[in-house]
């Protein structure tokens, strides 16, 4: 399952839902990327100041990683696409290592927002230091201050990546090279419109419904 939207759409959010409620694994480049940043790889380095300046890091450094974790055996439980694929190329070669697999895409769902909120969604974010767990300064704050609802972890952390000037570069980059791919999962009749403007459970509830019907 591919979950598809601009920067501040929920897909992390959600797929993190979706793999407590079914049991896939979250698969994310973005994840993946800043991991390889961190750990100072090849990758890493090459990725860096591109993935800071809001631009897409090159399709043959992404594919290297998506190839790499799509090989650890965990993945045959099911896998939630979130942030990839990106371009045509990443969806062509998507299609093609799902075939080799005797696999294809379940479904697709575009997460469709309002452009305009997206920088104050992705302004507000952070995350917990510990485990990742997602948190937002408006609308998604842990139940006690500071204190993450999941782990315990008192320490949190926010992305080079997430201020207004870079948000509105990601913007554009979703529009000139991922939005095209609604096109391309329609016309293989898996595409899934969900609209993603009401709140984080309500999202949730319509992506359940989604894979309830979808594996069917
Ligand atoms: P990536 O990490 O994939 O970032 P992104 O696509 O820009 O998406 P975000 O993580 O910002 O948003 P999200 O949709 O996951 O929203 P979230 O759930 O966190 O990519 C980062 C960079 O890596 C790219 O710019 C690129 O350089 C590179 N990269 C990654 N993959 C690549 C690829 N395939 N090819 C090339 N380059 C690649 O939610 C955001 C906030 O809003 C949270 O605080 C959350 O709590 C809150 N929120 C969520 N849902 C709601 C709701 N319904 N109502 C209110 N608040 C909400």
């Amino acid at each position: 399952m591919i979950l598809l939207g601009p920067p501040g759409a929920g897909k992390g959010t959600q797929a993190r839902m979706l793999e407590e409620d079914f049991g896939l694994v979250q698969l994310s480049t973005g994840d993946l990327l800043r991991a390889a940043v961190a750990a100072g790889t090849d990758a890493g380095r090459k990725a860096k100041a591109v993935m800071e300046a809001g631009q897409l890091v090159s399709d043959d450094i992404v594919l290297a990683i998506l190839k790499d974790r799509m090989a650890q055996p965990d993945v045959a439980r099911g896998i939630i696409l979130d942030g990839f694929p990106r371009t045509a190329a990443q969806a062509a070669a998507l299609d093609a290592l799902l075939a080799e697999a005797g696999q294809k895409v379940t479904a697709a769902v575009s997460l469709e927002v309002d452009d305009d909120a997206m920088v104050a969604r992705v302004s507000g974010r952070y995350t917990c230091a510990a485990c990742g767990e997602g948190y937002h300064d408006e609308f998604k704050q842990p139940a006690r201050a500071g204190v993450c609802d999941k782990c315990g972890g008192t320490a949190f952390k926010r992305r080079a990546d997430d201020n207004a000037e870079t948000v509105r570069e990601r913007l554009t980059a979703y529009h000139a090279q991922t939005a095209p791919l609604i096109a391309h999962y329609d016309s293989q009749s898996v595409l899934e419109r969900v609209p993603a403007m009401g709140s984080i459970a309500g999202i949730r509830a319509m992506l359940a419904d989604i894979v309830g019907r979808v594996s069917a």
